[in-house]
């Protein structure tokens, strides 16, 4: 068995039960290219400082450009018994270029070291996520542009509410998409300070130089403490927040396309490609898609709850738990921009049957809210219009019609102040009319929002 690189003061070798037991390499080995990238500027500082020769920075240099090559290629070797990613990469160099490598461990821990590998691959996982959430508002702007003019129910309590207009629901989910964007570019700015040079928790006595690391690595500035360098994943925890956020988001979109699929709501037929069959009822077609992406928020939830859970009870500096910190935002990123992309298909994919939602419309008294807004123009309280139109909402209800079908003696019948006016209040399409406020589901308004999302999505 080879001597481990942390050997020197052990008599014996660890059993084989705890060598598989905390061992990393099997999943953190995902971040090599970020560990090769932070050797390599750790490398060419120590050189600019003294503490290794040029040369011996160009053989390691040379060196780790050859494992990462083999890396890529699927070439090279990952050891369990070199435990983790950061030992494996060292001790694979040492075999490959000898004595050169052994230097690249001064004034650096794994300590300091994971920390900087993992904030840079957050980093990148963050700008994969936010060019994956564009592209699904491209695909949901997209799809309102294609419905120009469609009225839709709008729903509470998931009852009839008010007409809307289909390009002012989709374009409610665009908003969501940038609400998430943002708190992952707040996260990122926070995330993006350098833990290298931190060594294992008190920094080094060393004549390192961490802005240059730091910025070589692309990071605003070295970290302050370097005891907070290493012990705090709250970067960690920022990402997987942000993720669930967008989780929750598009489990609430999957659940209405779940539900408009339906045959009871029957307002969109999403295309084959993006549908699934039974094995034994041969009529179906489902929406699979849509409900895993319902289905996949769980995980996106349980790996934030897992990360606070990991962390609550750590003292300063690093602790060995800390390596539990990898597999959940794997899994997370991962699972996010799955969830994106195939909402994204989904929203490419679904066609609004427009006439079945017309037909629908008149069910469910959706003017009657713009009905007491037309009594409040007529200088009637609101609170007495409120009631007013709920009595000839109970009129409508017992004579089983709609509020556009009353007579102006069965209005009037109910209070004198209705006139023929009225009836430029009623049925939906009027109803829509009616709207004027900023944010609000009026045609104007909703034109305004989507020449917003055009030219902010770069679609015209
Ligand atoms: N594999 C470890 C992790 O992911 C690296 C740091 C280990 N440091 C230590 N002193 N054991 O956290």
């Amino acid at each position: 068995k080879e001597a481990k690189l942390w050997g020197g003061r052990f008599e014996e070798g660890v059993t084989d039960a705890v060598e598989r037991f905390t061992e990393s390499i099997s999943f953190d080995k995902a971040l090599y290219k970020h560990d090769i990238m932070g050797s390599r500027a750790h490398a060419s500082m120590l050189a600019k400082q003294g503490l290794m020769s040029f040369s011996d920075k160009d053989s390691i240099l040379e060196g780790l450009d050859q494992i990462e090559k083999q890396i890529e290629l699927g070439e090279f070797v990952w050891r369990t018994d070199r435990e983790d990613v950061h030992m494996n990469i060292e001790a694979a160099l040492t075999d490959l270029i000898g004595e050169p490598a052994k230097k690249l461990h001064t004034a650096r821990s794994r300590n300091d070291q994971v920390s900087t590998d993992f904030r840079l691959w957050c980093r990148d996982a963050i700008d994969t996520i936010l060019a994956r959430i564009k592209h699904l508002q491209v695909a949901l702007v997209s799809l309102a542009k294609k419905n120009d003019g469609v009225i839709v129910p709008g729903y509470t309590h998931l009852q009839r509410a008010q007409p809307v207009l289909l390009q002012h629901h989709l374009l409610a989910y665009v908003e969501q998409l940038e609400r998430d964007a943002g708190r992952l570019v707040d996260c990122r700015v926070r995330l993006n300070f350098c833990p290298l040079g931190a060594c294992a928790l008190a920094g080094t006595g060393l004549p390192i130089d961490r802005f240059m690391t730091s910025d070589a690595l692309g990071f605003t500035a070295p970290m302050r403490n370097s005891m907070d360098a290493v012990s705090d994943r709250d970067f960690v925890l920022e990402l997987l927040s942000g993720n669930a956020i967008i989780a929750m988001h598009l489990s609430r979109l999957g659940e209405e396309w779940v539900l408009w699929a339906s045959e009871e709501f029957g307002f969109i037929t999403p295309s084959d490609s993006v549908s699934t069959g039974s094995s034994i009822m041969p009529q179906k077609k489902n929406p699979d898609p849509m409900e895993l992406v319902r289905g996949k928020s769980a995980r996106v939830f349980g790996n934030l709850v897992t990360l606070q859970v990991l962390c609550k009870g750590l003292p300063l500096a690093y602790n060995r738990d800390l390596q539990e910190d990898k597999e959940p935002v794997f899994d997370s990123v991962k699972t996010i921009i799955g969830m994106l992309e195939v909402s994204a298909e989904f929203a490419q994919n679904i066609t609004y049957n427009r006439e079945r939602i017309q037909k629908s419309l008149p069910a469910g008294h959706l003017d009657a809210t713009t009905l007491a807004d037309y009594l409040v123009h007529k200088g009637i309280p609101f609170r007495t219009s409120h009631d007013i139109v709920g009595r000839a909402v109970a009129l409508c209800v017992y004579k089983n019609c709609q509020l556009r079908e009353l007579n102006l003696d069965e209005l009037r019948g109910i209070n004198t102040v209705f006139d023929e006016g009225v009836y430029d209040y009623l049925g939906v399409e009027n109803s829509i009319k009616k709207f004027s406020s900023y944010g609000s589901t009026g045609s104007e308004c909703v034109a305004a929002q989507l020449d917003f999302w055009v030219s902010k999505l770069g679609l015209n």
